[in-house]
C-alpha cells in the first residue's frame, strides 16, 4: 500500500515544476545542500515534520533528505496544504499525509502517521505551532494516567486529538512513551509554538531540548513581517476580489506579523487602524502613522478586520454583531481561536467557495469569514513567497543539524541559534537580490568592539 495520503498523485508533475522555480528563490536551502550534501550530518535522523505542506516546504523536505534524513510529513493546518506540492513529494517516495481541506479527525490521524517510521519511532520533530510535539507529550502523559497537560478536551480540535490518542493507545500500548523517549529534540517554527514550548519547560514537562527557530532574527523579523506583508493582501484578494484602496482595515496586534499586515494593507491603499495591548507596540504603530483604536469603537465602522495576536477571543461575537454589511473578517495568527467562530455556528452560513463563507448576523447584516478563522494567508492563498521562507527554513535546517548531532550536549530547555548562524542565514540571501555588503576595516571593527567576520551585534540588540 502506498505510504502517503494526498489529494491526487497526478498533480505531481505540476508540483515539480513549481518546486523547480521555488529552488531558484531559496538560496539558503540550496547553499545547505551544497555545504552539507556530501557529509550528510542528518544521516540516521528520522524527522517527523508538521509544517504547512506548501511548495516551499517541499524544498525544505528535499533539503533535509539531501542531508541524509528520513522524513515523514503532515501539514500543521487543515487548510494550508498545496495539493500539488504534497503530490510532488509523495511521488519521490517520501511519506506525506496532507490534503487541503482535510477534516480535524484526519488532521490528527495524519499527525500520528508522521511518527510511524519502519524503525518504530521518529527521533526528531520539526514542528510549526507545536501540535506534533503536543501529540507525543500529551499521549505519553495520558498513558501515564496524568492529566497535567490538558485535563479535559474543550474545543473540537482537542476532542479529535484525544480520540486519536485513545485510538493509538488501544492499537499500540506504550507507543507514546516509546516515541517520547526516542526524540532527541524539536525545532519550532512559529511564535505560538514557541510559547507552548516555554510553557511546557516552565511546568517541567519538556523532556528534550528545543530550538526556537522563530526568534532567529532572520525568521521573525523577516517571515513574520515581510512574509505577511506579501501574503496577507494576497489572501484577502484571492478570497474576495474586494477593492482594497479606500477601505478601512483594522489590524489587531502590532507585533512582527501585525507590522507586516498593516504595511500590506497600507500598500494596497487601505486606511489602516491598529489595536494593541502593549504600550510599546501601540506607540510603534502610532509613530508608523497608524491610528491606534479600540475594536469596540471600530467594529461598526471598518470594512476589513484581521487578527494577528496569537491570543484568543480577540474578535468576539459582540464585535461581529455590530459589523457593517459585508465586513470581511479574517485571522493570520496561528490558531483559529482569535475569532469566536464557534459562536457563529448557529447562524446561517452560505459557502461562497472553498475557505470563504458568508454568515448572516441577527441584524440582517452579513459578514465574510475567511478560512473559518484559520490563518488566511495559507488558507485563501499560498502563504509566504519562497525567498523569505528560504531564510526561515535555513534556520530550521541548521537547528535540526545542531539538535541531531549535538542534542546530547543540551539539557531539556528552549534554545536560540547563535548569532553567527543568524548572520550566516542573512548572508546567504544577499547575492540573490544584489546586495553589496560593506566590509569593516579591522580598526573600525575594533572601535565598535566586534570582529571583521562578526557577529556584528550584541545578543540584546533588537533590530
Ligand atoms: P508577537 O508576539 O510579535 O505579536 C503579537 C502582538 O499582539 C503583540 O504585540 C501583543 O501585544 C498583541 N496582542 C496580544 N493580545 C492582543 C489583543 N487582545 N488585542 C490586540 N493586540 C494584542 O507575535 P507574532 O510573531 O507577530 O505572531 C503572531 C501570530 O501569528 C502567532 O500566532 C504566530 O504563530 C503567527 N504567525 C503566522 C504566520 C502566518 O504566515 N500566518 C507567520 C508568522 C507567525
Amino acid at each position: 500500500m502506498a505510504d502517503y495520503i494526498v489529494k491526487d498523485i497526478a498533480l505531481a508533475g505540476f508540483g515539480r515544476k513549481e518546486l523547480d522555480i521555488a529552488e531558484t528563490e531559496m538560496p539558503g536551502l540550496m547553499a545547505c545542500r551544497e555545504e552539507f550534501g556530501k557529509t550528510k550530518p542528518l544521516k540516521g535522523a528520522r524527522i517527523a515534520g508538521s509544517l504547512h505542506m506548501t511548495v516551499q516546504t517541499a524544498v525544505l523536505i528535499e533539503t533535509l533528505k539531501v542531508l541524509g534524513a528520513d522524513v515523514r510529513w503532515a501539514s500543521c493546518n487543515i487548510f494550508s496544504t498545496q495539493d500539488h506540492a504534497a503530490a510532488a513529494i509523495a511521488a519521490t517516495g517520501t511519506p506525506v499525509f496532507a490534503i487541503k481541506g482535510e477534516s480535524l479527525e484526519e488532521y490528527w490521524a495524519y499527525t500520528d502517521q508522521i511518527f510511524r517510521f519502519a524503525e518504530g519511532t521518529a527521533n526528531m520533530i520539526l514542528d510549526d505551532g507545536g501540535d506534533a510535539t503536543l501529540y507525543i507529550l500529551l499521549g505519553a502523559r495520558v498513558e501515564a494516567g496524568e492529566t497535567d497537560l490538558i485535563a479535559v478536551p474543550t474545543s473540537d480540535e482537542e476532542v479529535c486529538l484525544f480520540n486519536q490518542i485513545k485510538k493509538r493507545m488501544a492499537e499500540t500500548p506504550g507507543w507514546f512513551t516509546q516515541q517520547r523517549a526516542a526524540i532527541k529534540g524539536v525545532s519550532e517554527e512559529t511564535t505560538t509554538g514557541v510559547h507552548r514550548l516555554y510553557d511546557l519547560h516552565k511546568k517541567g514537562l519538556l523532556p528534550f531540548p528545543a530550538i526556537n527557530v522563530n526568534d532567529s532574527v532572520t525568521k521573525s523579523k523577516f517571515d513574520n513581517k515581510y512574509g505577511c506583508k506579501e501574503s496577507l493582501v494576497d489572501g484577502i484578494r484571492r478570497a474576495t476580489d474586494v477593492m482594497m484602496a479606500g477601505k478601512v482595515a483594522v489590524v489587531c496586534g502590532y507585533g512582527d506579523v501585525g507590522k507586516g499586515c498593516a504595511a500590506s494593507l497600507q500598500g494596497a491603499g487601505a486606511r489602516v487602524k491598529v489595536t494593541e495591548v502593549d504600550p510599546i507596540c501601540a506607540l510603534q504603530a502610532a509613530m508608523d502613522g497608524f491610528e491606534v483604536v479600540l475594536l469596540e469603537d471600530e467594529a461598526p465602522k471598518a470594512d476589513i478586520f484581521v487578527t494577528t495576536t496569537g491570543n484568543k477571543d480577540v474578535i468576539r461575537i459582540e464585535h461581529m454583531r455590530v459589523m457593517k454589511d459585508m465586513a470581511i473578517v479574517g485571522n493570520i495568527g496561528h490558531f483559529d481561536n482569535e475569532i469566536q467562530v464557534a459562536s457563529l455556528r448557529n447562524h446561517k452560513w452560505t459557502n461562497i467557495k472553498d475557505q470563504v463563507d458568508m454568515i448572516e448576523m441577527p441584524s440582517g447584516n452579513r459578514i465574510i469569514l475567511l478560512s473559518e478563522g484559520r490563518l488566511l494567508n495559507l488558507g485563501n492563498a499560498t502563504g509566504h513567497p519562497s525567498f523569505v521562507m528560504s531564510a526561515s527554513f535555513t534556520n530550521q535546517v541548521l537547528a535540526q543539524i545542531e539538535l541531531f548531532t549535538k542534542g546530547a550536549e543540551y539539557a531539556p530547555g528552549v534554545y536560540i541559534l547563535p548569532k553567527h548562524l543568524d548572520e550566516k542565514v542573512a548572508r546567504l540571501h544577499l547575492a540573490k537580490i544584489g546586495v553589496k555588503l560593506t566590509e569593516l576595516r579591522p580598526d573600525q571593527a575594533e572601535y565598535i568592539g566586534v570582529t571583521v567576520e562578526g557577529p556584528y551585534k550584541a545578543d540584546h540588540y533588537r533590530y
